[in-house]
């Protein structure tokens, strides 16, 4: 399944229009605000394929019958430009756990890079949801890597992938290693850099967030 939000008009395109345009990335902390608030806008769109139950809520003045997720989904992402996305989705899912990965390209000196994976923390995922957010699924090489190292050390129940921009080569990438994956995707793009950056894309979405390295 692949929800793609160009597909759709909605106030969250304004949204992924704002995080490409160059004028406005100037403005860090829009950006950051930018990116939670599509994490907010995918939160509840995936609520909408989780389980509910049915719960009786008393009110000052009677009985109603509230539904209700039955358990929240954990919520993971790749440091560091992932965690506005993270951020917007715990908003919503505000009882979330998290999880957090530092994983980067290492490149080597003919231009070629491999994954660095340095740290993990997570809660159990026996059983649970998992809600991975990237701001961007490029090559998808990091994506798979994580999700693959997670799901080796736990049986999660249901594992979805968000993502504001992705490239048809992450989303291939990513439908080929992890095919049960729900993918949530802001926007496609066709091309990428030899380098690995999307174009049109939005530029480095870390750096943007959070500053040059
Ligand atoms: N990471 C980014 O921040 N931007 C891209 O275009 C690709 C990977």
């Amino acid at each position: 399944m692949t929800f793609d939000l160009s597909k759709t008009k909605s106030i969250a395109n304004t949204f992924i229009a704002e995080l490409r345009d160059e004028n406005i990335q100037k403005d860090s902390m829009r950006f950051r605000k930018n990116m939670e608030r599509l994490g907010e806008f995918f939160a509840f769109e995936i609520s909408k394929s989780l389980k509910f139950i049915t719960k009786e809520v008393t009110t000052p003045l009677g009985i109603s019958q509230c539904d209700v997720l039955e358990t929240q989904p954990v919520l993971a992402t790749i440091l560091r430009a992932g965690l506005p996305l993270q951020q917007g989705l715990l908003n919503i899912f505000d009882k979330a756990e998290c999880c957090f990965i530092s994983a980067y390209r290492k490149v080597k000196k003919n231009g070629d890079f491999v994954i660095q994976m340095d740290y993990i923390s997570t809660p159990d995922l026996d059983g649970r949801v998992l809600i991975m957010a990237d701001p961007m699924l490029a090559t998808g090489q990091s994506m798979v890597m994580c999700c693959k190292e997670l799901m080796n050390r736990y049986k999660v129940a249901e594992l979805h992938i968000v993502a504001a921009i992705a490239s048809i080569e992450g989303i291939a990438h990513v439908k080929a290693n992890l095919p049960k994956a729900k993918l949530w995707l802001g926007a496609i793009d066709e091309e990428m850099t030899s380098k690995a950056y999307i174009v049109p894309g939005l530029g480095d979405a870390g750096d943007l967030a959070y500053g040059e390295k």
